[in-house]
């Protein structure tokens, strides 16, 4: 299928059902990655990556645009193309490290300020009466379109007419504000390494699942089965095994459970499950980390603080958060029947370590390939991908409560169960492929 006219994409998504195309077809994923990855903010890295002068970190902004997050000498942090103003070679080749002085292109040795301001061009004079201008800006590292930073989190979008991050963000910031509050010291940093995990499918299967609450129960019924069995062995002083295994029974939560925890949809396609209760309200609080939230907050705040209670936050379509268990998954596309997930881990500033230890834990628990949860996850994706390939039909359906939408201000407010999630990303998603953001 060659570009779609902007009728025919709006045909592909109906009120209630999505044509199999959207999941199946190479050249919508590539018109995805144009007009949804090319004009949405997208997640980059956190500050706490680079903290010092010429730290940098690098990745992509979509299935193949390499991007450049660095520090400058003036502590300011800058999102680059991650292609040299000559020739075209990458600059930096490594996933994260640091440069002394300047950036050296690897081919001809212009080098560059961590601004990406040209610094110096070797053999200069050959320049001379060539009508090369070797002050020009077109030879310095290119600043993507836009790049800004909300409380660590740093964004870059390739288009200069998205709106600026946090009217972006919109109602929806309130998560990464409660993700920061929950460290006594009001601010998260990049603890340990970032889990990369391989997924044979369309990337908005696992946003689609984030806020599906009619399949925990059904697909991770077994290991909900074997955890509550195992607890059941434990002898009463076993704590530290009790609490690990007490993240998986909530995965088994009853319909009932999950639709009172509604779902609150923004626009750009954001939206979360939970916020008065989660499947994460239930966790021990560990007596020195409340001793130390207390001390920074009071009590007030610190209960106001706890209770804010969300599962899954979306900020479509690249980044997603659990706000309770300072872990955050990024999305980077590769083909229309592959991606991968990143699973970032969070220490709290001025937290004991113990959060830090849990927070990992419940990384390689739930969102490890060798994890008990995720890989449940994975298979189904897995079996999607493959079964719309079938001629069966044309169409998925998501009409659960449709209708029932509620608007309250800047938000759509819904039941838990309800489909109220996809309602949200694919309004977002025909706005941006239509071009009317
Ligand atoms: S390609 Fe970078 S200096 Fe030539
Ligand atoms: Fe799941």
């Amino acid at each position: 299928m060659d570009a779609k006219s902007n009728k025919l994409i709006d045909e592909l998504v109906e009120p209630t059902r999505i044509h199999k195309s959207v999941y199946t077809d190479s050249s919508i994923f590539e018109l995805e990655m144009e007009r949804i990855w090319g004009q949405a903010w997208i997640f980059i890295g956190h500050e706490s990556q680079i903290p010092e002068s010429g730290d940098f970190f690098t990745t992509n902004i979509n299935h193949r645009e390499p991007v450049l997050m660095i520090r400058d000498k003036e502590d300011c942090i800058h999102v680059l193309h991650n292609r040299c103003a000559h020739k075209g070679a990458k600059i930096v080749e490594e996933r994260n490290g640091n440069v002394r002085g300047a950036l050296r292109c690897g081919y001809h040795g212009w080098t560059y300020n961590f601004d990406g301001s040209i610094l110096n061009i070797p053999n200069e004079e050959g320049y001379k009466d060539t009508g090369f201008d070797v002050k020009g800006s077109c030879n310095n590292l290119q600043p993507l379109a836009q790049s800004d930073c909300y409380r660590g989190f740093v964004f870059a979008t390739l288009s200069s007419s998205t709106p600026p991050l946090k009217e972006w963000l919109g109602g929806a910031i309130e998560c990464i504000d409660n993700l920061c509050d929950r460290a006594p010291e009001g601010e998260v940093e990049l603890a340990g390494g970032i889990l990369r995990y391989d997924h044979p499918c369309n990337w908005k299967f696992i946003l689609e699942n984030l806020n599906d609450t009619m399949h925990p129960m059904v697909v991770h019924q077994s290991i909900v089965q074997a955890a509550e069995d195992y607890i059941k062995t434990l002898p009463e002083e076993a704590t530290e095994h009790r609490s690990e295994a007490e993240i998986i029974p909530p995965f088994g939560a009853s319909y009932t459970n999950f639709e009172n925890s509604g779902i609150t949809g923004f626009p750009f396609g954001h939206h979360y499950d939970g916020g008065k209760t989660s499947i994460h309200a239930d966790y021990t609080v560990f007596p020195a980390y409340h001793e130390a939230m207390m001390q920074a907050y009071g009590e007030e705040r610190t209960r106001e603080i706890y209770s804010f209670n969300t599962h899954n936050v979306l900020y479509y379509p690249s980044l997603t958060i659990k706000c309770a268990i300072q872990n955050i998954r990024v999305i980077r596309p590769i083909s229309v029947d592959r991606f991968v997930v990143e699973s970032w881990s969070f220490r709290l500033k001025g937290a004991p370590e113990e959060m830090l230890q849990r927070t990992v834990l419940y990384s390689r628990l739930i969102n490890s390939s060798m994890g008990m949860v995720g890989p449940d996850d994975l298979e189904v994706y897995r079996r999607m991908q493959e079964g719309l390939v079938s001629s069966g039909s044309d169409w998925i359906e998501y009409h659960r409560q449709y209708g029932r939408d509620k608007e309250l201000g800047d938000r759509v407010v819904g039941g838990g169960t309800s489909d109220l999630d996809m309602r949200t990303q694919f309004g977002a998603w025909k706005n941006y492929m239509t071009g009317n953001l």
